[in-house]
C-alpha cells in the first residue's frame, strides 16, 4: 500500500494574511477536493490535520498499482489547488510526498463509522519527509514509488540525496510530473548500423553491467542527434543526466560539472549567496554539501586550494554515484572534446568504479578530442549520410515536396553527406519567395547560413553580435551592443528559434543552434568588425551587467583580447589562475596564465609591460611550486624573471617579498643556502615598510640558521617569531606563502632541538607543531608537518616506531598531489628502515630514494641522508662506493648545506673507515676528534652522544669493555643538558657500546 501526504504551502503566513473564517471556508474547500480526488484514484483519506491530508492507497481493499494512484490523485490536488485563489487573490499552491511499503494497520476503534486508523512503520513518516523536502508545486517520491510508476504516465527529475530523521540511508527523492511525452523524433532517417550496435549495448546494460560508448564525428554529422534518439527509444523511463562540454569553457577547471550540479539543485546565477546555498542544502546529502558549495564557490569557509580539490572531487564521486546507482540512470556526456582536465579525470573513472551497476555511460566526441574511456568504452564512428539517407533527411524537411528534382539533386550534392550542412541549405532553398530557380544555390553552410539570418532585415547584424557574444548570448547585453530595446531584440531571436537558427533552454539560456552555424558566423567576420563587436559587447557588459563582468574576469579578458586591448586583458586572466591557484584548479591557473604571455607579445615594451610580465610570471611560479614542488628550476626560472623585472622598476612591495620568498625557499630547497641567506637580507629590508611580514622573514632566518648549524641562532630567531606571530593576522599568510611562519619555524626547532640534545626543548616543540596545526585547520600543510616533524626519530634509536605516520603522511600528500612531501617522507621512511631492519635490509630503499632526490634536485637534509647511505654501503661491503658517497656528502657541506650534520658526516666518515680498513685506528680516532670538536663548537651534543659512543667502541677495542664504559659515562655526563639525560643520541651511544648491534649509529 501507499501513503500520500500533503498540505498546503506557507498556510500559517496565508492564515495570518486572511484571517481565520476565509481560512476556514478555504480549507473546506481544499478538504472537499482532496477527498473527491482520493475517492476517485480509489484512495481513503485517513485524516486532515488543518491542510495536511495523509491519505492511503491500496487500504482497505488491495489495489494493484497503490504508487500510481498515489502519485496520480497527489498530482491532480496539486493541479486543483493552483486553481483556487484565496480572498486577496493570493494563488495557491500544494506539495506532496508519496511513499509506499508494507506498514500495519490496526483499528483503534472497532466501529464502521468513526474508526480512527493507526498506520505504523516508516512508510507514513517517509512521505512527510518527502513532501518537506521537495518544492512548492511538486510530488515527491522516494527510490521505491519511482520504480512502482508507469514509466509512460509520469516523468521524474532527480531532487538530490536526502538524509532524513529516523532513516540511515540517504534518501534519492524524485520529483514527478505527468508526463512530459518524450520528445518525438519522427525527422530522425537512417543510422541502422548505429542503433544495432547502441540496442546491443543497452542490452548489456539492462543485464546488469555498466557499459560505456563513444559517438564520434566531426561537428554537425548527427552524433548528438543520434544519443538523443537512441536514448528517447530505450530510457525514457530512465533519469538522464548529462554533463555538457562547452567551447568556452575548457580551461575552466570543472566548469562543466559545476554548471551541471547547478542545473540538478536548481540553483541560478541570479540568486544570491545565501539563496544558492539554501538550495545546495535541500538537494545535496550532508556530506556532499561542503564539497559541492566549493565546487559552486558559495562556501563559507576558506579552505586550502589542494584540500579543495580533494573535497570537491569526493563529494562529486559521491553525487555521481548516488545517482546512477539509485539506478534507471544513464550519464550522457555531450561534446567530450570540450570537457576541461578536471571533470575529464572524474569521468574517467567511472566505468571502473560503477563495475557491476546497470549503467549506460554514452559520449559524443569530435575525432580530435582524446578517448574518453579509452578501452573501456565501445566507439561509434559516424560517417557521413549516404545518399539515400540524405534523399530521406530531404523529404522530411521539404514535406511540402517543393523542391524540383534537380535541386533537390544539388542539394544533396552539396550537402556532402554532412546532416547539418543538408538541413541548412535545404532551408535557406526552402525560405527563398521562389522554390523552383535553379540558380545559384547556396554552395556551402556558410552560404546558406548567410543567406538565411538575411531574409530578415536586421537579422545578420544581431547574429553577427550575437556571435560575438559567446556561445551563450545574453539578450540583454546583446540590446545594448545593438542598440536597441530588450523587447524587440527578444522578438527577433524568438523567430531565429523559431527557424532552427537559435535554442533556448527550459531556463531561458539562448545558444546558436549549433556551434558549427556560430562558427560559420565568426568566420565571416572582417578582423576590423570583430574587434569593434568585441569592444562593443564589453560596452554592454559593463552598461547592462557590471557587477557580473567584474565578477567573470574570464569574459572580460576575452573580450579584452578581442577588442585588440591586451595590456587590459592581462590583468584580468592573471585574475582569472590567482581564483584558480586558490581553488586549487592549477591546470586552469597554467592555460590562463599562459594565454596571458602570449597578450604580452602585443603589449607595446615599457615599464607598463614589464609590471605586467612580473605578475605573470610570479603567478607561473606559484602555480609550479605546487605542481611540481619547490625544487623545480623551471620555478626559479620563473621567479628570477619576475624579480629581474621588479628590481628594474620599483621594487620594495608585497609582490616582491613574495617573489623573494619563493626564491628563497628554491634555494633552501635545492642546497643554495648563501643565495637563500641573501634573500633573507632582503625580506628584512622590505618589512621595514611591511612589519605584517616581519614574522615570515624572522622565520626564515631561522630556517637558515638551522642549516648553518647555529643553533643558539636558531633559538633566538624562534623566540622573535614565536613573540611576533599572531594567528589572526598571519593564519592566512599560508594560502600564499605555501607555509605558516610559525609552524616553519617549529619544524625546523624540533630538529634542532634534537640535535642540541635538549630533550625537554625537543617534547615542547612537537608538542607545540601539532596543537599549532590543529589551530591552523590547513589540510594542505599536514603531510609537510607529520614527514618533517616526525623525522628526527630516525636520528637514532631506540624510539617508537614511526614508519606509519611518515607512511600515512605520504599517503596524504599523494591524494593532496603534493610530489614533493612525497618524495621528502620517503626519504625519512628509508633512514627508518635502516633504524629497524639494519642497513643491509634498508640499502635498495636508501638508494632509489636518494637518486630520485638528486633527479628532482631536493638537497635539504641530503647530506645526512647520503651519509647514511654510504653507511648502509660500507656496512654491505661496498667500500668503494660509500667512500664516494660520504665525499659527496662532505662536498655538499662544504659547499654550504646543511652544516649542522657535519659532525654526523665525519662520524659515519669514521665509522666508515673502520669498516673498510678496520686495522687502521689512528686515522679512524683522529676523525672521530675531528668530528668531536665540530659538535662541540655548533652545540650539537646529540651528535656528541653518537660521537662519544663510536669513540667509547674503539676505546673497548684497546682497553677492554670496562674501561670503555667508565669513560663513556664521563663523556655523556659531560654533554647532557639538564632533563636531557634520557636523549634516544645517549642511549643508542651506550648501546653501540653494549653491542655492535645494527641500526643507525
Ligand atoms: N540521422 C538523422 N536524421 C535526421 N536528421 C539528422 C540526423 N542526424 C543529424 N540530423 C540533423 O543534423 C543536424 C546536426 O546534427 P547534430 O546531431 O547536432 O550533429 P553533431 O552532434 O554531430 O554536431 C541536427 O539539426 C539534426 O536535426
Ligand atoms: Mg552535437
Amino acid at each position: 500500500m501507499s501513503v500520500l501526504f500533503c498540505d498546503l504551502v506557507a498556510s500559517t503566513a496565508l492564515n495570518e494574511a486572511i484571517g481565520d473564517e476565509a481560512m476556514f471556508a478555504l480549507l473546506a474547500q481544499y478538504q472537499d477536493l482532496c477527498r473527491k480526488i482520493v475517492a476517485a484514484e480509489g484512495g481513503y483519506v485517513a485524516k486532515f490535520m488543518g491542510d495536511g491530508m495523509l491519505a492511503y492507497f491500496g487500504f482497505p481493499g488491495a489495489m494493484k498499482n497503490s504508487a500510481g494512484s498515489a502519485v496520480s490523485a497527489a498530482l491532480s490536488i496539486i493541479e486543483a489547488v493552483a486553481g483556487l485563489v484565496a480572498p486577496g487573490g493570493t494563488a495557491l499552491c500544494a506539495s506532496a510526498g508519496v511513499a509506499t511499503g508494507w506498514m500495519v494497520v490496526g483499528d483503534a476503534n472497532t466501529g464502521p463509522d468513526a474508526r480512527e486508523t493507526l498506520a505504523i512503520g516508516g512508510t507514513v513518516n517517509m512521505a512527510a519527509r518527502l513532501r518537506a523536502a521537495t518544492r512548492p508545486g511538486t510530488v515527491a517520491v522516494g527510490d521505491a514509488v519511482c520504480r512502482r510508476l508507469d514509466p509512460g504516465g509520469f516523468a521524474r527529475r532527480f531532487l538530490g540525496l536526502h538524509s532524513f530523521k529516523g532513516f540511515g540511508n540517504p534518501v534519492a527523492v524524485w520529483a514527478i510530473s505527468r508526463d512530459r511525452s518524450t520528445p518525438a523524433l519522427p525527422d530522425f532517417v537512417g543510422r541502422e548500423g548505429a542503433m544495432a550496435t547502441l540496442d546491443a549495448i543497452w542490452h548489456a546494460v539492462q543485464a546488469g553491467q555498466v557499459r560505456a560508448v563513444e559517438i564520434v564525428a566531426p561537428g554537425g554529422f548527427g552524433k548528438t542527434t543520434l544519443a538523443r534518439r537512441h536514448l528517447a527509444r530505450v530510457a525514457n523511463d530512465h533519469e538522464i543526466f548529462e554533463i555538457r562540454g562547452m567551447s568556452h569553457r575548457r580551461d575552466e577547471s570543472l566548469g562543466c560539472l559545476k554548471v551541471f550540479v547547478q542545473h540538478l539543485a536548481g540553483i541560478t546565477a541570479a540568486m544570491d549567496g545565501a539563496a544558492q546555498r539554501d538550495r545546495l542544502a535541500a538537494f545535496a546529502p550532508e556530506g556532499a554539501r561542503d564539497g559541492l558549495a566549493l565546487l559552486l564557490g558559495i562556501e563559507t569557509e576558506p579552505v586550502a586550494p589542494l584540500v579543495r580539490q580533494a573535497r570537491i572531487a569526493q563529494a562529486l564521486g559521491g553525487l555521481m554515484q548516488a545517482m546512477i546507482g539509485a539506478g534507471r540512470a544513464v550519464l550522457f556526456v555531450e561534446d567530450a572534446h570540450w570537457i576541461d582536465p578536471e571533470t575529464w579525470a572524474l569521468l574517467d573513472g567511472l566505468p571502473a568504479a560503477l563495475q557491476d551497476q546497470a549503467v549506460l555511460l554514452i559520449a559524443t566526441r569530435r575525432p580530435e578530442g582524446a578517448p574518453l574511456w579509452p578501452g573501456r568504452a565501445a566507439v561509434i564512428d559516424l560517417a557521413t549520410l549516404p545518399e539515400a539517407e540524405a534523399e530521406a533527411m530531404l523529404d522530411r524537411i521539404d514535406r511540402g515536396g517543393d523542391l524540383p528534382p534537380d535541386i533537390r539533386a544539388g542539394i544533396v550534392r552539396r550537402a556532402q553527406g554532412v546532416p547539418l550542412y543538408l538541413e541548412h541549405i535545404a532551408r535557406a532553398v526552402l525560405e527563398r519567395p521562389d522554390t523552383q530557380s535553379v540558380a545559384a544555390l547556396p554552395d556551402t553552410m556558410i552560404e546558406a547560413l548567410l543567406e538565411r539570418f538575411d531574409r530578415t532585415r536586421e537579422s545578420l547584424p544581431l547574429v553577427e553580435a550575437a556571435a560575438v557574444l559567446g556561445p551563450v548570448v545574453r539578450v540583454d547585453v546583446l540590446a545594448q551592443m545593438l542598440g536597441q530595446q530588450v523587447g524587440p531584440v527578444s522578438d527577433q531571436i524568438a523567430a531565429l528559434v523559431g527557424r532552427g537558427l537559435f535554442t533556448q533552454d527550459n531556463a531561458g539560456a539562448v545558444t546558436f543552434e549549433h556551434a558549427l552555424v556560430r562558427d560559420a558566423v565568426l568566420e565571416t567576420l572582417l578582423t576590423a568588425q570583430r574587434v569593434a563587436l568585441h569592444a562593443r559587447a564589453l560596452a554592454g557588459w559593463e552598461a547592462v551587467a557590471p557587477d557580473e563582468l567584474a565578477a567573470d574576469a574570464a569574459t572580460a579578458a576575452r573580450h579584452l583580447l578581442g577588442a585588440a586591448r591586451p595590456a587590459e586583458a592581462i590583468p584580468h586572466l592573471v585574475g582569472v589562475a590567482k581564483r584558480a591557484i586558490q581553488t586549487g584548479a592549477l591546470g586552469e591557473a597554467m592555460a590562463s596564465l599562459t594565454t596571458a604571455l602570449g597578450a604580452l607579445d602585443d603589449v607595446p615594451a615599457g615599464a607598463a609591460r614589464d609590471h605586467l610580465e612580473m605578475i605573470i610570471r610570479f603567478f607561473v611560479g606559484s602555480t609550479l611550486v605546487q605542481t611540481r614542488g619547490f625544487a623545480d628550476a623551471a620555478v626559479n626560472a620563473a621567479y628570477q624573471r619576475a624579480l629581474d623585472l621588479c628590481l628594474a622598476h620599483a621594487g620594495g612591495s608585497e609582490t616582491e617579498f613574495q617573489i623573494i620568498w619563493g626564491i628563497w625557499a628554491h634555494m633552501l630547497v635545492v642546497g643554495e643556502t648563501a643565495t637563500a641567506a641573501r634573500m633573507s637580507a632582503r625580506m628584512d629590508a622590505i618589512v621595514r615598510d611591511l612589519p605584517a611580514l616581519a614574522v615570515l622573514a624572522s622565520s626564515a632566518h631561522g630556517v637558515n640558521a638551522f642549516t648553518f648549524g647555529a643553533l643558539d641562532a636558531q633559538e633566538r630567531d624562534w623566540a622573535q617569531t614565536d613573540a611576533a606571530y599572531d594567528i589572526a593576522q598571519h593564519g592566512l599568510q599560508a594560502i600564499t606563502y605555501l607555509m605558516d611562519a610559525r609552524e616553519l619555524a617549529l619544524l625546523f626547532r624540533i630538529h634542532g632541538r634534537y640535535i642540541a640534545g635538549d630533550l625537554p626543548g625537543w617534547r615542547a616543540a612537537m608538542a607545540e607543531a601539532a596543537a599549532h596545526e590543529a589551530r591552523l585547520g590547513l589540510p594542505f600543510l599536514a603531510p609537510y608537518i607529520r614527514v618533517f616533524g616526525t623525522a628526527p626519530h630516525c636520528y637514532a634509536a631506540p624510539g617508537p616506531e614511526v614508519r606509519p605516520a611518515l607512511e600515512a603522511a605520504v599517503g596524504l600528500a599523494h591524494d593532496l598531489g603534493q610530489p614533493f612531501w612525497m618524495l621528502s617522507g620517503s626519504l625519512w621512511l628509508a633512514a627508518e628502515k635502516v633504524r629497524r631492519e639494519g642497513h643491509a635490509a634498508a640499502l635498495p630503499d636508501q638508494q632509489a630514494v636518494v637518486a630520485m632526490c638528486h633527479a628532482t634536485g631536493l638537497r635539504l637534509t641530503m647530506a645526512y641522508h647520503e651519509a647514511l647511505l654510504a653507511r648502509s654501503l660500507a656496512e654491505t661491503g661496498q667500500h668503494d662506493a660509500a667512500a664516494t658517497m660520504i665525499a659527496q656528502s662532505r662536498a655538499a657541506i662544504a659547499g654550504g648545506q646543511d652544516r649542522l650534520y657535519l659532525a654526523e658526516v665525519l662520524r659515519q666518515e669514521a665509522e666508515i673507515m673502520r669498516l673498510a680498513r678496520p686495522r687502521e685506528t689512528a686515522a679512524v680516532t683522529d676523525l672521530l676528534e675531528a668530528a668531536r670538536g665540530v659538535s662541540a663548537r655548533a652545540g650539537s651534543r646529540a651528535w656528541g652522544a653518537l660521537i662519544a659512543g663510536s669513540q667509547a667502541r674503539l676505546i673497548a677495542q684497546r682497553d677492554g669493555a670496562g674501561v670503555a664504559a667508565g669513560w663513556l659515562e664521563q663523556a655523556l655526563a659531560a654533554l647532557a643538558l639538564p632533563g636531557s639525560a634520557d636523549h634516544p643520541a645517549f642511549g643508542r651511544a651506550r648501546q653501540m657500546l653494549a653491542a655492535t648491534a645494527m641500526g643507525v649509529d
